[in-house]
């Protein structure tokens, strides 16, 4: 981060890129973020274990993304939209990045984050490099701002399909419908959408209220979903299934696997593709 970038950041409130910040291992939170997190975590034990599969399946949705659409369209780069990036310059060297899983099976792809924060966008003003589109400012709730951007434009063909993810941002959105709503608008057929998010369903309601509650005085909001309401997002895309809307630590993983389930906390994610045509809502008579 810039030398100078404390002096202008408001540091009364906590904000989600941080707190998520501290529960990956980054070294980017600030002591009310870090008090946040202890809060959280006070509520959630296993949230840090939830927060780094999330993380995970971030990548590999990136990844699945990349190499279906360069499948789909051999003689052209996957190019990725990573709304919500979070801070990923000072990660433990394990935990690989979307752009590093996506790179794994495309060397081409171009990946660009965008986030509202002025902590990751300040993070983020060394990763430019050639293949990685960098990290642009952005609100998920402002689509059309991220998608007339000259700054995307010039890397991202909008005209073309691309992935979306939006792992662990839209339970920071009052109207996340209105988000895919809008997004559905801007993207070509045959373009993926990825998605994670807290969830109500399984998850004890006293610790709903408390994580809930550990939020309130932050940047952003959490609101925890049912996982009909999650899934519901997408009605109109083909779900991808098998796996479908499951633990995030299950998407793209062989049974049996290792990785951490939300015990505590449920964070559920899903893939799902934009079809070539959309089927009427009514039979016409
Ligand atoms: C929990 S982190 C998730 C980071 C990353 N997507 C991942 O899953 O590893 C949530 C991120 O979403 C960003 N965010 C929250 N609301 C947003 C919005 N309305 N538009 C863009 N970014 C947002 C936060 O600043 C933060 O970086």
């Amino acid at each position: 981060m810039d030398a100078d970038m404390s002096d202008q950041l408001d540091l009364t409130q906590a904000s989600p890129a941080r707190i998520y910040n501290d529960f990956l291992g980054g070294k980017s939170a600030f002591e009310i973020d870090r008090q946040a997190a202890q809060a959280v975590v006070r509520t959630a034990p296993d949230a840090r274990r939830v927060a780094i599969e999330n993380f995970l399946f971030a990548g590999r949705t990136g990844r699945w993304a990349a190499e279906r659409l360069r499948a789909l369209d051999p003689h052209h780069p996957a190019q990725l939209l990573d709304i919500g990036c979070g801070i990923v310059d000072d990660l433990p060297p394990d935990m690989p990045r979307v752009e590093d899983q996506v790179h794994a099976v495309d060397a081409d792809a171009v990946v660009v984050g965008v986030d509202n924060d002025p902590v990751v966008l300040a993070h983020a003003r060394g990763l430019r490099q050639p293949g990685y589109g960098g990290v642009l400012p952005g609100d998920a709730t402002d689509l059309d701002a991220i998608f007339n951007s000259p700054a995307l434009r010039d890397v991202v063909d909008v005209e073309r399909p691309m992935a979306v993810i939006l792992a662990a941002v839209l339970h920071f959105v009052a109207e996340p419908d209105r988000v895919i709503n809008d997004l559905r608008n801007w993207l070509a057929p045959g373009s993926i959408l990825a998605i994670s998010h807290a969830t109500t369903t399984k998850t004890a309601a006293a610790r709903v209220n408390s994580m809930t509650r550990a939020y309130e005085n932050a940047t952003d909001r959490i609101f925890f979903r049912p996982e009909e309401e999650i899934r519901s997002l997408v009605d109109g895309w083909s779900l991808i299934e098998p796996p479908g809307l499951v633990d995030v630590a299950d998407w793209g993983r062989p049974a049996g696997h290792d990785g951490h389930r939300g015990e505590k906390v449920r964070v559920v994610g899903l893939v799902a593709e934009l079809p070539s045509s959309t089927p009427a809502l009514f039979a016409s008579s």
